[in-house]
């Protein structure tokens, strides 16, 4: 019995695999990983945060050096694919305005927006109006109330809805949406939230006869994980923390390799200098840092909203940027709780053709067992792999 993983339709895009690798900061996700993922057919995201601080010289004005690269990746990230690119901007950056307009500019496909409600777009987009643009428009969300706030707000300010919506729990790596102590609560599992959101946006999606795709994120590790969220309702999924073990991924090798290597118990809360907690693999750096240790900066622009220069026992730009060099005795690593099970670092295709197999295989289980009752609507009649296709998306 054959059969494939379903499209993943967002706007008048069609994803032919319902997997957007997610945004993953300081140039863990540039053009390389982006682009390989959307030439396999899912959602390619280059993250928009700390570019400038990346690549740029000391003497280059901040925010615009930020801007320069951004555009230069997505361009990079074009000429390389036909498939799907997006990029992720989080809200809490001072200059995330500028940033959505680049994208924008530049007709990405998917523009996600995190870390921060958002709630006002800037001007110059929301002037146009979202339906002359190219683009859509998709909020991450880590509670039905935060979308139905984000819905309602956009409906009767821009009469518009988000494109769809990503719902992020709490076994996702990097800045985590939640309060710490919601962390580990039962009311806070990514099985809890996405019927809430899916209740929540429904009346939104039927006032602006609009499907809106919900999609999920943190802790999706394994095909049989992706078949059992799209059997409880959701679209797609957003996956970070395996694309991290790739060729393709844009980090140096120690960084992938921390990875491999890293255990279950390496895998540590901390409390970011965001204001947010984080997920990230526990070493010398951050054992220093919860000592007590400071790591005296100066600070000439403040890249986050949220950072309080006089206080942050460090600059956690600086420490990804160090860790995006595999410099891990000045900085870290984000990973989602899952990282320790990764054993190797493989191509973007052989992961994607495995997840693929086991969704398969989850299929075919569930047929062959009679007391395992089918709820999965995509009924697996086309003798079809899915996985020769190598463009993605068609606008
Ligand atoms: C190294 C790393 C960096 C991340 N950076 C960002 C980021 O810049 N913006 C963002 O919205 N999410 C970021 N995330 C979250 C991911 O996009 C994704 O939603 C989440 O990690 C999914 O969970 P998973 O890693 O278990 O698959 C990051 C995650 C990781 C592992």
């Amino acid at each position: 019995m054959y059969g494939k993983m379903p499209e993943l339709k967002i706007g008048n895009l069609i994803a032919k695999t319902p997997i957007i690798q997610g945004g993953m900061g300081v140039g863990i996700s540039l053009s390389g990983l982006a682009s390989a993922v959307a030439n396999e057919g899912g959602i390619g995201i280059i993250a928009s945060v700390g570019l400038g601080i990346l690549k740029g010289k000391k003497k280059d004005k901040i925010h615009e050096a930020n801007a320069n690269f951004f555009r230069d990746e997505i361009r990079l990230a074009r000429s390389k694919t036909k498939g799907i690119i997006g990029v992720n901007i989080m809200m809490a950056l001072t200059d995330h305005q500028k940033l959505i307009e680049v994208a924008v500019e530049e007709k990405v496909d998917v523009v996600i927006v995190g870390a921060g409600l958002p709630l006002k777009l800037p001007k110059s987009v929301t002037d146009k109006g979202f339906n002359n643009l190219h683009t859509n428009f998709i909020p991450i969300v880590s509670s039905g109330r935060a979308a139905k706030l984000i819905f309602h707000h956009w409906a009767k300010k821009f009469n518009y809805i988000p494109d769809a919506v990503i719902i992020e729990g709490p076994k996702a790596g990097g800045h985590l949406g939640f309060k710490a102590e919601e962390i580990q609560s039962e009311n806070s599992t990514l099985e809890k939230i996405l019927p809430d959101v899916l209740e929540s946006i429904k009346p939104f999606a039927e006032k602006f006869k609009k499907e809106i795709p919900v999609i999920v994120a943190g802790g999706i590790y394994t095909g049989k994980d992706i078949h059992e969220f799209l059997s409880l309702g959701a679209s797609g999924v957003q996956m970070a923390t395996r694309f991290v073990a790739t060729h393709e991924c844009d980090a140096d090798d120690e960084f992938k390799q921390m990875y491999v290597d890293c255990k279950e118990e390496d895998i540590t809360l901390i409390k970011s200098p965001v204001g947010l907690p984080g997920r990230a693999i526990k070493n010398e750096f951050l054992e220093s840092v919860e000592k007590g240790n400071k790591k005296p900066f100066t600070c000439p622009w403040k890249c986050l909203r949220t950072c309080d220069v006089n206080t942050a026992p460090y600059c956690i730009a600086n420490a990804l940027v160090a860790a995006q060099k595999g410099k891990f005795k000045f900085g870290f690593a984000f990973a989602g709780t899952n990282a320790y099970k990764i054993d190797k670092i493989v191509s973007v295709k052989e992961l994607m053709d495995s997840l693929k197999l086991e969704y398969l295989s989850e299929i075919t289980t569930m047929k062959l067992d009679p007391e395992k009752e089918i709820d999965n609507p995509f009924t697996p009649i086309i003798p079809d792999l899915g996985m020769q296709n190598s463009m993605s998306a068609y606008k």
